[in-house]
């Protein structure tokens, strides 16, 4: 083996939360297609192969239409991942002297900007705590807002705990004013069925590379029709639209698109979205909902490990975390990669959520997060691994 083969040793890799793996062949043989046999760009040529990049594309955003429910293709856009589609909507939207809500249960890609917007720009930003289970009351959320709340940022499912946050509630509360909903669907889309018209969400951002099973470095803001023009692009440049204009494009998606996209991206994403509607996102939310039910079960009988969040599986998605009595989340990932099992430990970027699960002092949780090719054997060696440590 040379210095750039793989690992070849077998490994159990529970850091789907992080980035799937594997991704689906095709997904890989598309990226390849493209990169040996295409290799034009997009949106930029007439001839044959950049026809064939600019189809491929528009296929991407229309399934990415499809599986969000959306109404038109023009809803969607495509940046360069989540953290992207969030800093997006929340900077091109806000101004100072607005408020924004953010909550406990976000990820650092709301928080960080939220903070920034607060230091920086002059927003007002309540941030509302969620219970010691990582969820949050509608109720809160709703006292939260005020008179001049613009927005309101909901993680839809914890990176940390993988809890499912009532977010069809929170949108009919947020709706009886005239603020938006931005839902970070980050650890959601392509893990459980998610529809925007019935969630009644006004900008959602997704990641490419997680439940999508694309590659890295491509994500969506779905932004509701008729939205666009509130939202201040961040960037301008060529769209390969308009090209005798040294205005922007006020035309979707080119209004937020500049500059030559990340094909590679586009191509993988989308052979990921023809698999995930060929499997059906129900279908991968139930067998994800069987391994964490099967994991959920065998930790039971461990008394030395806590495990954050609800029993009940229907309230989650393929996240879990645990700590174990006597050890360090770091210290337990390093044993638990001694049998090759692949974990994710610490603050998971979500330091709110920690502190109100009492982990932040702790140094976090050691989390479990699974994919579409998990198997239950897979959970089985965890647990076996986990009892075997808790025993020694
Ligand atoms: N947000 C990703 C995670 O939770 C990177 O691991």
């Amino acid at each position: 083996m040379n210095s750039s083969s793989p690992p070849t040793a077998p490994r159990i890799y529970l850091d789907n939360a992080a980035t799937s793996w594997p991704k689906p062949a095709s997904v890989y043989q598309a990226i390849e297609h493209y990169m040996r046999e295409v290799g034009a760009p997009a949106g930029r040529g007439a001839y044959a192969e950049a026809i064939e990049v600019d189809k491929t594309i528009s296929l991407a955003r229309n399934g990415v239409a499809q599986l969000l429910g959306a109404k038109s293709s023009k809803e969607v856009v495509f940046t360069a991942g989540c953290t992207d589609a969030l800093n997006l909507a929340m900077h091109g939207l806000l101004k100072a002297g607005d408020h924004l809500v953010v909550t406990a249960v976000d990820h650092n890609s709301v928080l960080r900007p939220a903070r920034f917007l607060e230091e920086h720009v002059g927003v007002q930003v309540s941030r509302v705590p969620c219970n010691a289970g990582g969820v949050l009351d509608p109720q809160d959320v709703r006292q939260a807002m005020l008179p001049n709340t613009r927005l309101v940022c909901v993680n839809h499912a914890s990176n940390v705990t993988g809890m499912i946050q009532p977010l069809a509630e929170i949108s009919r509360l947020v709706h009886e004013t005239s603020a938006l909903l931005l839902v970070d669907g980050a650890q959601s889309v392509g893990h459980i069925a998610f529809d925007v018209q019935q969630l009644n969400a006004d900008l959602v951002a997704i990641s490419g590379h997680k439940g999508m099973l694309g590659p890295s470095g491509i994500g969506v803001l779905y932004i509701r029709e008729g939205l666009e023009t509130q939202i201040t692009p961040q960037r301008q440049g060529g769209t390969g639209s308009h090209s005798d204009d040294d205005r922007q494009p006020q035309t979707m998606p080119d209004r937020f698109e500049s500059g030559s996209p990340n094909v590679y991206g586009l191509v993988g994403l989308n052979d990921a979205i023809k698999f995930l509607m060929m499997w059906g996102v129900n279908n991968i939310c139930q067998h994800e909902r069987q391994l964490t039910a099967k994991l959920l079960a065998g930790l039971q009988a461990i008394p030395k490990i806590t495990v954050y969040g609800s029993s009940n599986t229907d309230d989650r998605v393929g996240v879990v975390s645990v700590n174990m009595e006597g050890y360090d989340p770091r210290e337990l990932a390093a044993m638990l990669d001694l049998s090759g099992i692949r974990v994710r430990s610490g603050i998971h970027c979500a330091p709110l959520m920690h502190q109100a699960l009492g982990t932040l002092e702790m140094g976090g949780t050691v989390r479990f997060s699974f994919g579409l090719f998990n198997t239950e054997d897979e959970v089985q060696a965890v647990i076996d691994a986990l009892q075997a440590i808790a025993d020694a």
